[in-house]
């Protein structure tokens, strides 16, 4: 049969008789009980409660189960524990490989509140953080402390869209410091565009709440671990009460089976529009991985296998409130929203010097104000001429 490719894995993964009872998809059990016949039933499900066996709502139930197996075998891991949304994911599973007094490198352009999450929370139990600049390369080895316990990745970086050179990254932790566990925020590339565990990382954390759900109508996060790391992510995510409800988890996986094919009609469209856009005499860059000039372009094509609907430009000027607003409030299919990877394209802008309130390791290299798109499944001229509009409206 040979090794099956992703999109096979996506449509049949976590489908067996044992979660779907006969139907095409899995059953959706809501429980919070689970009923024992005898003593022996009990021990067997005590024994077998990390592990698949049906013992309290809380660890899970033949829903999840089908979901976290789906994701498993998706991203190559060990196992996945499954977050009432993706910020849930990223606190959980940092929480579980810290102790006070520890340290953790973590992108300077890593989504706002995972930073914050840092310099918030991480800080009351006396666990410092430094901020590296997002294209730091090998060069991180320079920043491991003797308790340094986490190094975290985000690639793409949020907003501005740079590609990580990971492998370096990996390498340079590895090699100084084996027990460092890697983490990779590896929302965009949805599971499929970049094997995070194959590169090396030791837990791939994506909100599903964007691609894998793909709807903007539920929230989720997922945690797909290797083996050295599963049974202390399981443990912790567990004492601290994460767990999703049964149609959550539900609605997640049947957004597992369209992934591949949305995901395809997203990069395609979002492609054709960034190479417009990089023709346009208003736009002064475009921060898209597959284009040439992007920031990590070369990273991109060496370790992913394709793009989404996701990225960003920035205008040559910066545009005073007033142009701001004549610019946003009248776009026809571009909603303004914050979030991304449903079938809906979105906008949201930001200016630089709001962007460097989130960057501590100061890396903002422009001074026009930043677009970010999500390229939907609508039809790509309407997208287009919608853009087009926009652009008018900004000579006057
Ligand atoms: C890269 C990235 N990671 C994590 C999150 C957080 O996910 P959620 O909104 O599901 O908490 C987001 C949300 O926008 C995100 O863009």
């Amino acid at each position: 049969m040979g090794i099956k490719k992703y999109n096979t894995i996506m449509v049949n993964a976590g489908r067996s008789k044992r979660y779907t009872h006969g139907a095409v998809n899995p059953v959706i059990q809501h429980a919070s009980s689970i009923i024992f016949n005898t003593i022996d039933d009990k021990k067997r499900a005590t024994i077998g409660r990390t592990n698949g066996s049906l013992f309290y709502g809380r660890h899970g139930t033949l829903t999840h189960f089908s979901l976290q197996q789906a994701m498993t075998e998706l991203e190559g891991g060990f196992g996945c524990m499954l977050y009432p949304c993706g910020t849930a994911a990223v606190t959980n599973v940092m929480l579980a490989f810290v102790s006070t007094n520890d340290h953790v490198l973590m992108s300077g352009a890593a989504y706002e509140p995972t930073q914050a999450f840092c310099t918030k929370i991480l800080k009351k139990l006396n666990i410092t953080t430094t901020f590296f600049n997002h294209c730091i390369g090998n060069e991180i080895e320079l920043l491991i402390q003797s308790n340094t316990r986490i190094v975290f990745l985000e690639s793409p970086a949020s907003m501005t869209i740079e590609v990580q050179d990971i492998p370096s990254i990996v390498n340079a932790v590895r090699a100084k410091a084996p027990n460092i566990i890697i983490i990779l925020d590896n929302t965009w590339g949805a599971g499929i565009l970049f094997k995070a565990l194959s590169h090396g990382i030791d837990i791939s954390i994506q909100s599903g709440t964007k691609y894998l759900v793909g709807h903007s109508d539920v929230m989720i996060g997922t945690a797909v671990a290797n083996k050295r790391c599963w049974t202390q992510l399981y443990e912790n995510s567990y004492l601290m009460g994460q767990m999703v409800d049964a149609n959550t988890a539900y609605m997640a996986s049947r957004g597992l089976r369209t992934l591949s094919v949305r995901l395809k009609h997203h990069e395609e469209s979002a492609l054709q529009i960034a190479k417009w856009l990089e023709n346009q005499p208003e736009v002064e860059r475009v921060n898209h991985p597959a284009l040439k000039n992007s920031k990590g372009h070369q990273f991109w094509k060496r370790d992913f296998i394709g793009s989404n609907g996701l990225f960003s430009f920035v205008l040559h000027k910066k545009l005073n409130a007033k142009q701001l607003a004549n610019y946003l409030d009248h776009f026809h299919y571009f909603s303004m929203a914050y979030s991304w990877g449903g079938y809906e394209s979105l906008i949201i802008a930001q200016q630089p010097e709001e962007l460097a309130t989130i960057r501590p390791s100061g890396d903002v290299d422009f001074n026009g104000t930043l677009i970010r798109l999500h390229i939907g499944l609508e039809n790509i001229n309407d997208l287009l001429n919608d853009l087009k509009l926009g652009f008018i409206r900004l000579q006057n």
